[in-house]
């Protein structure tokens, strides 16, 4: 077990180091300028946000009850926004957005806690139904943070392994139901706002080597692997941030981006189906190189607010810094690959969204 995780740990952070210098020098999309000395691997939640107002915003954050969702909610919620934490366990949610807000008696935000379980599509769109109810689907900012590292192969209600329904599957049936109300509000803001969506993947969507592997981990028991099919959600949440940044260029809808990130390595409770001293093990070994959640929320709240990224869609980030695809995740974007897996998504939630 122990050697899995080194090997994973070091297919996501060393592996592709060499590839990616390499593919630096292709790299064309990269116009916008984030200060290296701000933005960076020890920039926190409290610098991305100097500055920011979010009064009157709307901000949604999947997971944010814990970890590095709980960081996030608590940095937009500080800068004055109205977030909507969404997660199964709605009491903890409660709870923690009490503290949040005792923590900023100053905010002129709100907590809003409401239910959502990703693995069940039925509860997606409850979920959807219930933002309706209560007339919260004016979203300026999405963020899917949830996320599951299963520690067995389950299959859903809906017949999907576990971590790639609830990291993948049921963020992508989320989106598309929230997509014709984002378009809606992107709208009818202001030429210099746009809607904002931040999908947290992970480096390790580098554990993706062919396109069969992608293909087998939505239903197959006998190629799971917890690491695999971890690695794979993760591929499949970048694929969506690009992918959807094609289709909206394509249909000249310029008002809304989409950008997806790696937060770091953050002790949190992601691990929590798997063996308590194991992951204490793991976490103790890895202490030199794990960030705090504040460290942890910076990247996603650098592509959620930094006004640098008006006009950036489609990158993927890391340490505050947008990065360039390596390996087969970047010859899949080139070859086609991102568009079938889009498809295959688009299938297995019975969801399309015309563009
Ligand atoms: N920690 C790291 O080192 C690391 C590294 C790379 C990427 N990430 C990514 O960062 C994101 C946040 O992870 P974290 O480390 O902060 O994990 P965490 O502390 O375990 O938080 C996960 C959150 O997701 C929610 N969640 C889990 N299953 C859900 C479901 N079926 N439906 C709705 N919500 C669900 C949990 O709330 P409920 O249980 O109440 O639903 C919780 O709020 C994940 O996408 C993860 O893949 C983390």
């Amino acid at each position: 077990m122990v050697c899995c995780i080194t090997i994973l740990f070091y297919l996501v952070y060393f592996d592709d180091e060499e590839i990616h210098r390499k593919n630096c020098r292709f790299k064309m999309t990269i116009s916008h300028n984030l200060d290296p000395s701000l933005f960076n691997s020890s920039t926190t939640a409290e610098k991305v946000m100097r500055d920011v107002d979010l009064t009157n915003k709307v901000a949604l954050v999947t997971g944010g009850n814990t970890g590095i969702g709980e960081s996030t909610v608590e940095a937009l919620y500080s800068h004055h926004a109205h977030v909507i934490i969404a997660s199964r366990n709605v009491e903890k949610s409660e709870q923690v957005a009490k503290e949040i807000e005792s923590r900023h008696p100053n905010s002129k935000g709100k907590c809003t806690c409401l239910s959502l379980d990703l693995l069940s599509f039925t509860t997606v769109k409850s979920f959807v139904q219930e933002l309706k109810d209560n007339n919260l689907l004016a979203l300026d900012l999405v963020i899917f943070n949830a996320g599951l590292f299963s520690n067995s192969f389950i299959k859903t209600e809906d017949g999907y392994e576990r971590t790639i329904a609830a990291n993948h599957l049921g963020h992508f049936l989320l989106l598309m139901e929230l997509l014709p109300h984002l378009k809606a509000r992107a709208d009818q803001l202001p030429k210099d706002e746009k809607v904002r969506i931040v999908i947290v993947s992970s480096g390790a969507h580098k554990i993706v080597k062919n396109k069969q592997q992608v293909i087998d981990s939505f239903r197959d028991e006998k190629k799971f692997s917890y690491f695999g099919n971890y690695g794979i959600s993760k591929f499949l949440n970048l694929m969506t941030a690009v992918v959807l940044a094609k289709k909206l260029k394509q249909s000249n809808i310029d008002n809304i981006i989409v950008n997806s990130i790696h937060p770091g390595w953050i002790a949190t409770d992601l691990a929590r189906d798997w063996n308590s001293a194991l992951v204490g093990f793991i976490n103790f070994l890895g202490s030199a190189f794990r960030k705090t959640p504040s460290q942890g929320a910076s990247t996603t709240l650098t592509c959620a607010v930094a006004p640098e990224l008006h006009n950036v869609s489609g990158g993927y980030f890391e340490d505050c810094q947008e990065k360039s695809l390596t390996g087969y995740t970047k010859t899949a974007s080139i070859c086609g690959d991102f568009e079938e897996f889009w498809n295959l998504s688009e299938k297995y939630t019975n969801t399309k969204y015309p563009f």
